[in-house]
């Protein structure tokens, strides 16, 4: 058996991963969670209850900001495949806490390196880390491998950091540690509080009568945004490669917030100018205008490509989060059923 260890695997693109490697026979999957006041793992609550899986997946705790905890864990599981997705991975809110989001990203990424680099001594332990293509920033489009960094965050500062540290450890110590530089990528499970599950969420709520009005930022930012399910199956085949290397992965097309909101309140009839409005406090310090990438290199080298197109994906959000608006109706209707 494999065995592999996941950091972030309460996220959206963990909880992913994790299915997807549980879907092969031969995985055993570890996932690092951190003590919350309440339970925060609905994500992966149907993993952790499935009876065929059950004595392949176990929770450890620890934090990336906690070096011993890494340590012990990388220790006591040896894992030979190790995917670092744990992070403080909103932009906007990294500007509020910009040294917490350094601390997690950026040197949570080199605690981990370090014991990935100790358990190396012992047997070989393949390593992926999630760069982004915030990184980019306003290096102009399209952003490919060849592409200079212009980081716009604190976010993006800290996994532009966590990036080189990562190439740094392959150069320096023969580590087999790939970087995969991901541009966005969404799903039904996608956090709340970003920019499309905010509009599907709020869309489907508006044609259930539950809201009034959705208030964003910056609706003429542009993205590349794909499915996150097609994302991590890319992230597996980088670590299956004969040798570590860097990876873009993304749809190579850009879309913008304001086309998203036409299309998603499109899909349940309703003019979304009725109901968006301007809140400032969206707004981000330094922006980052268009995001598009290049990923042609590594569709060729992978043999990589995305099964959910841009519409399939909107589609795919928006029909999950009405049926999420319907049962809250219900559930206010009849709070007794
Ligand atoms: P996400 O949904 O925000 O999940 C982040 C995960 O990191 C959660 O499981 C969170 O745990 C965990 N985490 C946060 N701080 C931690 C800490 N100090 N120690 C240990 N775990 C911690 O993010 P995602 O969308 O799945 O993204 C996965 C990774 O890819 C992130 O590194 C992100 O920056 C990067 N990335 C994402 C995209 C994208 O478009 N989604 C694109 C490029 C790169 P809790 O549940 O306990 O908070
Ligand atoms: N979140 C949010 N909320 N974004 C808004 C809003 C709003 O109300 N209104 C407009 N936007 C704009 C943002 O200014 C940004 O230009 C765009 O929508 C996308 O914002 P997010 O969905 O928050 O994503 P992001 O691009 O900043 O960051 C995501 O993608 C990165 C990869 O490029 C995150 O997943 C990062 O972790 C990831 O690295």
């Amino acid at each position: 058996m494999k065995h592999a260890l996941i950091t972030g695997i309460t996220g959206q693109d963990g909880s992913y991963l994790a299915e997807f490697l549980l879907d092969k026979p031969d995985y055993v999957v570890h996932g690092l969670v951190r003590r919350a006041s309440s339970f925060n793992r609905k994500r992966i609550d149907h993993i952790t209850a499935g009876a065929q899986t059950h004595d392949r997946f176990h929770l450890h705790y620890a934090d990336l900001s906690d070096a011993s905890s890494l340590s012990t864990v990388v220790q006591k599981i040896k894992p030979d495949e190790i995917y670092n997705l744990g992070a403080q991975s909103h932009v906007r809110i990294s500007f509020d806490q910009p040294i917490y989001t350094a601390d997690t990203v950026g040197l949570g990424t080199l605690r981990l390196l370090e014991a990935t680099r100790n358990l190396s001594q012992e047997k070989l332990v393949k390593f992926y880390q999630a760069s982004s293509s915030e990184m980019f920033g306003s290096a102009p489009p399209p952003q490919g491998l060849e592409t200079p960094f212009h980081p716009r965050s604190p976010y993006a500062c800290a996994k532009l950091y966590a990036h080189w540290q990562t190439i740094n450890y392959r150069e320096a110590y023969n580590l087999f540690a790939c970087t995969g530089i991901l541009f966005n990528h969404e799903s039904p499970r996608r956090g709340e509080s970003f920019v499309t599950r905010k509009i599907t969420l709020s869309a489907a709520r508006i044609k259930e009568g539950l809201q009034d009005k959705l208030y964003l930022g910056n609706i003429e930012a542009s993205r590349d945004w794909g499915f996150a399910g097609d994302y991590v199956r890319a992230m597996w085949m980088m670590l299956q490669q004969p040798k570590p290397d860097d990876y873009v992965i993304a749809m190579d097309e850009t879309h913008t917030v304001r086309e998203f909101l036409d299309i998603a309140f499109g899909m349940l009839d309703l003019d979304y100018k009725k109901y968006v409005e301007f809140d400032p406090k969206y707004m981000r310090p330094s922006e980052v205008d268009i995001l598009h990438g290049d990923s042609s290199k590594t569709r060729r080298i992978l043999g990589w490509k995305p099964e959910v197109d841009f519409k399939g994906l909107v589609k795919m959000m928006v029909e999950h989060d009405h049926e999420l608006a319907r049962r809250e109706k219900h559930a206010l209707a009849f709070p007794n059923d």
